[in-house]
């Protein structure tokens, strides 16, 4: 191993970081509340940017793991994870994070990854809506690179349906009470018309709406999202979308949810229907469950080398062939 590799090896640690709570009593105490005080103020602004922030954990970590490789802007030689078919014209609030990175830095710089900063947020984010708080496990890294390809191929899409998502969680070692509890995030926040327009109009190619849903609910859809209709108008996720509640789950065993992938939890699969209507009739319940699913959802690691980015769109180390190489001998 030449002098000048073992020198870049030892600068990155793996993102394989033991994750603890209070991982940053010692160096920077103060990250938690910061992060929640930049949320706080986000949301006075736009409200909604909860939910948007609170999404951007589950785009994160479902493509190699919790690193913030989502935050990646594109380079001249790497498509980042932003333009990808389930983020483009849809994730936002990015700002909110890197306003959070910026006053973080300010106190403790080099200390804080943006990897945390997604997972504390996201925890803020329920909070401040009105939902449970819990202690989040810190620690991780932040990754070199992201992959477009791997979000592409990875994340789900508002077509799909409770089988498909039961194996896509399963995948990550996450049940289908992990699946359904996290689908509960859909309590807060908006969806496009475009994801929508297929279970409006033709369901699964039928030429005719989804029969699930309910046939007053489904004329205000209808109204919402004309055929040819412009596909970035909103509509909201659950009958209160800016409370983090369990109205989402009652919402679906009445044939109102928003996405295919959400009433089809309800109505398509005897496995999922049994939380969904759990869920509906005990908010602690879906408190409890949505609490261990954000924790699993949050262990999830590639494995990877890592670093704390000083800018969460920019990667401080330009990642080389070699470096690959390196790990893939040390591994
Ligand atoms: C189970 C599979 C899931 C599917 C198929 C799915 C799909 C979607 C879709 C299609 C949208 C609307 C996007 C748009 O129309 O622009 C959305 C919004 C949202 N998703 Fe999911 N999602 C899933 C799971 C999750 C999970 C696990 C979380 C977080 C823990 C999450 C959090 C959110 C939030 C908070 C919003 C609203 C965002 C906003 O208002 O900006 N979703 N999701
Ligand atoms: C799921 O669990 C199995 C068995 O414990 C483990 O080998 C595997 O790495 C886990 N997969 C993920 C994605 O965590
Ligand atoms: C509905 O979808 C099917 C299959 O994707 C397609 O062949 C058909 O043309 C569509 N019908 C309408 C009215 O868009
Ligand atoms: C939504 O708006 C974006 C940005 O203005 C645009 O590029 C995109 O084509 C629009 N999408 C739809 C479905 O109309």
């Amino acid at each position: 191993m030449s002098p000048l590799f073992f020198f870049l090896w030892t600068l990155l640690t793996s993102v394989s970081a033991q994750l603890r709570s209070g991982f940053y009593v010692d160096n920077c105490p103060k990250a938690e509340s910061v992060v929640r005080e930049v949320l706080r103020r986000a949301m006075i602004n736009d409200p909604r940017s909860a939910a948007s922030v609170m999404r951007l954990q589950f785009h994160d970590c479902f493509v190699n793991g919790c690193d913030a490789s989502l935050l990646l802007d594109d380079t001249a030689t790497m498509l980042g994870e932003k333009l990808s078919l389930s983020n483009i014209n849809s994730l936002r609030s990015y700002q909110v994070i890197d306003k959070a990175k910026k006053q973080v830095e300010k106190i403790c710089p080099g200390i804080v990854s943006c990897a945390d900063i997604i997972i504390m947020a996201s925890r803020d984010a329920v909070v401040l809506s009105g939902g449970p708080n819990w202690e989040v496990k810190l620690g991780r890294k932040d990754s070199l690179t992201a992959s477009q390809e791997d979000a592409n191929n990875i994340m789900p899409s508002p077509r799909d349906n409770a089988i498909f998502l039961i194996n896509l969680f399963d995948r990550y070692n996450l049940s289908v009470k992990d699946m359904v509890a996290l689908s509960g995030s859909h309590s807060i926040g908006k969806g496009r018309c475009t994801s929508i327009m297929f279970r409006l109009y033709n369901q699964s190619g039928t030429g005719r709406p989804d029969p699930a849903i309910e046939p007053k609910f489904r004329e205000k859809l209808d109204y919402l999202c004309p055929i040819g209709g412009d596909g970035n108008v909103t509509g909201d996720l659950d009958a209160t979308p800016y409370k983090f509640d369990n109205q989402y789950f009652k919402d679906l065993v009445n044939g109102k949810g928003f996405l295919n992938s959400d009433q089809s939890l309800f109505s398509s699969d005897a496995r999922t229907r049994e939380y969904v209507e759990f869920f509906s009739r005990d908010e602690g319940m879906f408190f409890t469950a949505f609490i261990e699913g954000m924790l699993k959802m949050g262990d999830l690691q590639s494995g990877r080398p890592g670093e704390v980015r000083k800018d969460c769109r920019v990667a401080n180390t330009r990642p080389m062939k070699h470096m690959e190489i390196l790990y893939n001998f040390s591994n």
